[in-house]
């Protein structure tokens, strides 16, 4: 048996089965170098989709990885009951890049634990309970994450926490109330209002919302929207908390923060993917008199890990030193027109949404009827010509496109290439009935 055939005969055999892999044969990832990853046999792959929208700064990018192995060397491990300097050095570097007064952080593993660790800091400050979320948002896979999290494929075992309400999301290209941007006069935004008054006891703890809802498919929202939404949250005592796993550190061109985008400075933010490009973190940052409403005993193992801590101050390194925000502007600028021709070309792509390097195409068929199983074709014929993008959306018919943040415009036009390709390669399915 071949090396792959036998690492994938482990897998099936050993891992749990709740682990779903993309492809019709799994692909075997053995090493990675900038925007490339190459697999078992050697096949090289074009990488746009970096780990889930991860690797900001390019696979094994040498200012990360040499950093993390200086840290090994110097301590590893020491858990957040000692002072450690990275951690120190991250918490004030991310004071100053996020927005308003945000300047407290406490490092975890994890968005998911990000996301647990800035509800219960905003229960304790406010003393209530109720939070309001978005549909099609992802929160993570703990018990509460799940419960935040609104697409039922992710939500397993049923409802577990209360008093989480999910407002609609500002999902324009379906929107729940049959209108059309800018003439719906916001309405997503607005029902807010009576979802608190009606399904909660007027008395909210926070709103929690990605500036782009990532998992359920890049869903951008108009500009406004969150101006409006969170001053009804604000008016019901409940604060803000953003997450920004995926749109964070520049992803979404020009600035740190997608939320910055959007004119509304969050009471708390959550980060984790991007910000160390790969290593393990999570973070919740808010404003001190948030941080300071924490009651009672926490500790997290592995939080503030010094290599974790090192790695993320090195990738924010590279962040500056590159422009990469900017860098995420004009290419992702370059990357949105051609997906736009694309388009006009083949009528199954029913909607291109995004900002900077985080572009998403809604495949579709007649009436707007979401297409999965071409999903799945496009995901097979790309692998082909090896290119790797992403999936994402509630009915699995949107593909994520999120390139390391230091791609360039030939790595786009290459990847471009190959979308026509594979999209070329449906026949007449590229074309809606
Ligand atoms: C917006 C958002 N929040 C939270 C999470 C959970 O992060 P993790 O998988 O690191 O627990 C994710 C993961 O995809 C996410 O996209």
């Amino acid at each position: 048996m071949s090396e792959k055939g036998d690492i994938l005969r482990k897998q099936s055999e050993y891992l749990s089965p709740a682990i779903t892999t993309y492809y019709e044969e799994p692909l075997v990832v053995d090493r990675g170098e900038g925007m490339h990853v190459w697999d078992l046999d050697g096949n090289r792959y074009l990488d746009f989709f970096g780990g889930i929208l991860t690797i900001s700064v390019g696979h094994c990018n040498p200012k990360v990885t040499d950093r993390i192995c200086e840290q090994v060397k110097k301590l590893q491990h020491i858990s957040t009951l000692y002072v450690n300097v990275p951690q120190a050095e991250l918490a004030e570097r991310l004071a100053k890049i996020t927005p308003g007064r945000l300047s407290r952080s406490f490092f975890t593993n994890s968005g998911t634990e990000a996301d647990e660790m800035a509800v219960l800091v905003a229960q304790m400050y406010t003393g209530r309970q109720e939070v309001v979320a978005l549909r099609y948002s992802y929160s993570g896979r703990s018990m509460l994450a799940m419960s935040l999290t609104a697409n039922s494929g992710y939500r397993l075992g049923g409802t577990h926490i209360a008093g989480i309400k999910h407002a609609h999301s500002p999902y324009c290209y379906r929107c729940a109330f049959g209108k059309e941007y800018p003439n719906c006069d916001l309405e997503c935004a607005q029902d807010i209002e009576e979802l608190i008054q009606t399904t909660t006891s007027g008395q909210i703890a926070a709103f929690i919302a990605e500036p782009i809802q990532g998992v359920g498919g890049f869903i951008t929202p108009p500009k406004e929207y969150f101006q409006v939404a969170v001053e009804i949250i604000r008016k019901y005592g409940g604060v803000f908390i953003c997450d920004e796993v995926q749109t964070g550190f520049g992803r979404t061109g020009e600035k740190w923060f997608g939320i910055e985008h959007w004119g509304v400075e969050p009471d708390i933010i959550t980060c984790a993917k991007g910000l160390a490009n790969g290593t393990p973190i999570g973070a919740t940052i808010t404003v001190p008199e948030i941080a300071e409403a924490w009651k009672g005993l926490t500790i997290s193992t592995f939080g503030g890990n010094p290599v974790s801590m090192a790695a993320a101050l090195a990738t924010l390194d590279v962040i500056e030193e590159e422009d990469l925000p900017n860098n995420c502007k004009v290419v992702g600028d370059h990357l949105r027109a051609g997906l736009e021709e694309l388009q006009e070309k083949y009528s199954i792509i029913g909607d291109v949404r995004g900002m900077g390097l985080m572009q998403a195409l809604e495949i579709v068929k007649e009436n707007k009827a979401p297409a999965p199983d071409l999903v799945l074709r496009i995901f097979e014929e790309t692998k082909k010509r090896s290119l790797l993008i992403g999936k994402g959306g509630l009915y699995g018919n949107v593909i994520r496109i999120a390139p390391p943040m230091t791609a360039s415009k030939a790595d786009v036009d290459e990847a471009l290439d190959i979308l026509d390709q594979a999209l070329a390669a449906l026949g007449e399915e590229s074309q809606v009935a």
